[in-house]
């Protein structure tokens, strides 16, 4: 068992939450997983590997500083001194950033700054360009637009579907979110 216990928030299938669990040696534990949709594949995922999952709707919520509240309860019930976006798709707000700044995390599937937002992927794709990639920063108050901790370049192939694409792009990811987080947290690569 790590002494740092690190929580996930995500949205949807949660291959990048699945590759933490199963990383040999990441210096933390991931202890927590924050989702904002009831139906998201990731909820099963972390309920297999016993791990507590909280479901967060917004809309249950009067605002969005009542929301994080709401959140920030149980990252300190659980001591959670990291935060990994992964596929959650909501921008972070002030109550989140003041005080966990500097110790979020998210992973883009662009080399930022090329294709911030959303659909990164089809992004690339109607681009033409020949390569994209995958990127690990820091989260700030904008959109994909915190300090660049790492990012690893993925050929787009004359051949590829959007498909082929995004099956080498998460598998990028998988192993790039799992060096970041050894980088921050143990400082090596
Ligand atoms: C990943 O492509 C990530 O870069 C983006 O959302 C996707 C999440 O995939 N932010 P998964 O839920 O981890 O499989």
């Amino acid at each position: 068992m790590n002494q740092v216990k690190a929580a996930v928030f995500a949205s949807g299938a949660g291959s990048n939450f699945q590759a933490m669990i199963d990383a040999k040696g990441l210096p933390c534990d991931i202890a927590l997983l924050i989702c904002d949709e009831e139906d998201a594949p990731v909820i099963d995922k972390a309920e297999r590997q016993g791990i507590p999952a909280y479901v967060f709707q917004p809309e249950t919520y009067s605002s969005k500083s009542d929301y994080e509240q709401a959140i920030l309860q149980q990252l300190s019930e659980h001591d959670i001194e990291w935060i990994f976006l992964a596929g959650y798709m909501r921008i972070i707000g002030p109550g989140l950033l003041q005080l966990y700044g500097g110790r979020i995390l998210n992973i883009h599937p662009s080399l930022l700054p090329n294709y911030p937002g959303l659909d990164a992927i089809g992004q690339a794709l109607q681009s033409g360009a020949s390569r994209t990639g995958v990127t690990v920063h820091y989260v700030d108050a904008g959109i994909d637009t915190g300090p660049i901790i790492m990012q690893e370049t993925v050929p787009i192939l004359p051949s590829d579907t959007r498909e082929t694409l995004t099956e080498r792009i998460h598998c990028a990811e998988h192993g790039l979110y799992i060096q970041a987080i050894n980088h921050v947290i143990k400082g090596v690569e």
